[in-house]
């Protein structure tokens, strides 16, 4: 890749500076246009989901920039605007039906006109919703507490594009919906933030797993054999002999990063999964017959699966401040990983972390680490978390400081969240520019270029997230005036962009 990139002529791009207002605020040379907000209709039975965050675009043929299926994650609710929810009375079931319909993806066919717009291809039969009620297998051999498929998938964060076009979308706060099991007792560890439980009694060990989704026909499983924990995102990469290695991040203060390596190719059952151990510049196995620690605390490798945070402390697993999306650098083939913070240990800011496999093979089980980047007042962002690398290798990432800290104490000096770039050549090389920064309360989520680069996919996630009532609104964003606010997923173009896609 680095010999088709040409250095970019002059391209000095001015970032922009904190912003605090209620839009999307994008650098000179760059426009958007909204694609599809909360509660627009996709079909005559659907409409788009709630809080959107991890986007992919899959071409419907080869490299085709123009025309494709956009499969988009949604993530979480507010309550407050799904069901009317608010607290002040006990949740019914008719709120709990409408919170479910909200989560989960959005799959629609999406088309570029020929005045460059995007636009959604209304009712196409390939259009469809996943949600918290659609039924879906484990790809594994055995039940999963008891049953061997889940209702549902939730809490669907960031994801991944497998090799064969398939979508990877992660279960990250899945405890928030059903609750957690309490080992010891068998029962919930109490009630969960959404109350589901109250009327479904879908078993915590359903959810929590990477879940692959086929766009093309909507068929979807749960993928055991990478784990349960709260999945930030899935990344692939094809070993020259077809076997996969998945790398996948557990965004909780003190969890872990993962690698799973399949012992087939194209297989994401067959295979272990390991653990790392920075000290030890180490990939750890979590199989159970190769770990005696395992052996002793859980009976089978399912048990191993469904309860990886305890395992992974068994055998070295090291305790990460909050590990986000991951990317595989195009060009030098570092994995990073974004480190989004560790408020409890007091790590605001977050940082980048690299890791380099040993020999620059994916299977390896020895590795090195670095920090990548830093956030902080000197390179102006904090919190990173979800990244992308354009065709060109240049890589751009997004900041997620939560809605309620936006602007104050550690943050006060940031603005509000942001895209950033960081050019891979030319004058600015290196250095971290902010490209877009958000409306009130809200993260930009889920960065992804479409092949020729000309396009960016970009949502726009929880804008007014922190309004108190519907009649006191921290954001009217999208629409504006007196409207609630409404996650959306926009098209960014322009030749700011294209400046940076020279390619042979
Ligand atoms: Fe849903 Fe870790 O972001
Ligand atoms: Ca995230
Ligand atoms: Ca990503
Ligand atoms: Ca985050």
């Amino acid at each position: 890749l680095a010999n088709t990139t040409r250095p970019t002529a002059a391209a000095t791009i001015q970032g922009l500076g904190p912003t605090s207002t209620d839009e999307l605020t994008l650098i000179e040379g760059l426009q958007y246009e909204v694609l599809l907000k909360w509660g627009d209709p996709i079909s005559e039975q659907d409409h788009y989901g709630f809080n959107n965050d991890y986007v992919a675009f899959v071409p419907l043929s080869g490299q085709d920039s123009e025309e494709g299926l956009l499969w988009i994650n949604h993530e979480y609710i507010s309550p407050m605007f799904v069901s009317g929810y608010t607290g002040t009375s006990e949740r019914t079931k008719e709120q709990v039906d409408k919170e479910m319909y909200e989560v989960g993806g959005t799959i629609v066919r999406v088309r570029k006109g020929s005045d460059g717009k995007w636009a959604v291809v209304y009712n196409d039969p390939l259009n469809r919703r996943i949600t918290a009620k659609t039924p879906m297998p484990f790809h594994y051999p055995k039940p999963i507490a008891g049953a061997d498929r889940a209702i549902g998938t939730l809490a669907n964060c960031a994801g991944g594009v497998t090799p064969w076009g398939t979508i990877l979308t992660c279960e990250e706060n899945y405890d928030s919906f059903y609750g957690e099991r309490d080992w010891k007792t068998g029962g919930l560890t109490g009630p969960s933030h959404y109350g589901w439980e109250k009327f479904y009694d879908y078993p915590p060990e359903h959810y929590g797993w990477v879940v692959e989704v086929d766009p093309r026909t909507g068929d979807s499983k749960k993928l055991v054999a990478l784990g349960r924990c709260a999945h930030e995102c899935a990344t692939v990469k094809e070993l020259p002999d077809g076997r996969l290695v998945v790398y996948t991040g557990d965004d909780a203060n003190d969890e872990c990063l993962y690698k799973f390596i399949s012992s087939k190719p194209g297989s994401l059952l067959e295979g272990t999964l390991y653990v790392a151990n920075l000290e030890k510049g180490r990939w750890e196995s979590l199989d159970r017959r190769k770990q005696k620690a395992l052996r002793k605390a859980f009976k089978t490798q399912e048990e191993v699966l469904i309860r990886l945070r305890e395992a992974s402390k068994l055998v070295g697993g090291s305790l990460l401040d909050r590990p986000e999306d991951i990317e595989i650098d195009p060009v030098t083939g570092h994995v990073l990983v974004a480190l989004t913070n560790n408020t409890p240990k007091g790590n605001y800011h977050g940082s980048i972390l690299k890791i380099v496999e040993e020999n620059g093979q994916y299977d390896a089980l020895r590795f090195s680490h670095d920090t990548f980047l830093a956030g902080g007042p000197e390179t102006g962002f904090a919190c990173p978390d979800n990244m992308a690398f354009d065709p060109a290798g240049n890589l751009w990432f997004t900041s997620d400081i939560s809605g309620r800290s936006i602007n104050k104490g550690p943050y006060t000096s940031f603005g509000n969240n942001g895209l950033f770039l960081v050019p891979r050549q030319g004058p600015q090389a290196g250095q971290v520019l902010q490209i877009a920064s958000a409306p009130m309360d809200a993260e930009l989520t889920g960065p992804y270029f479409s092949p020729d680069g000309r396009t960016l996919f970009l949502c726009v996630q929880h804008p007014g997230e922190t309004s108190r009532s519907l009649t006191e609104l921290t954001s009217h964003w999208p629409e504006g005036g007196s409207a609630v606010p409404k996650s959306a997923i926009v098209t960014i173009s322009g030749p700011a962009l294209e400046r940076f896609q020279h390619r042979v």
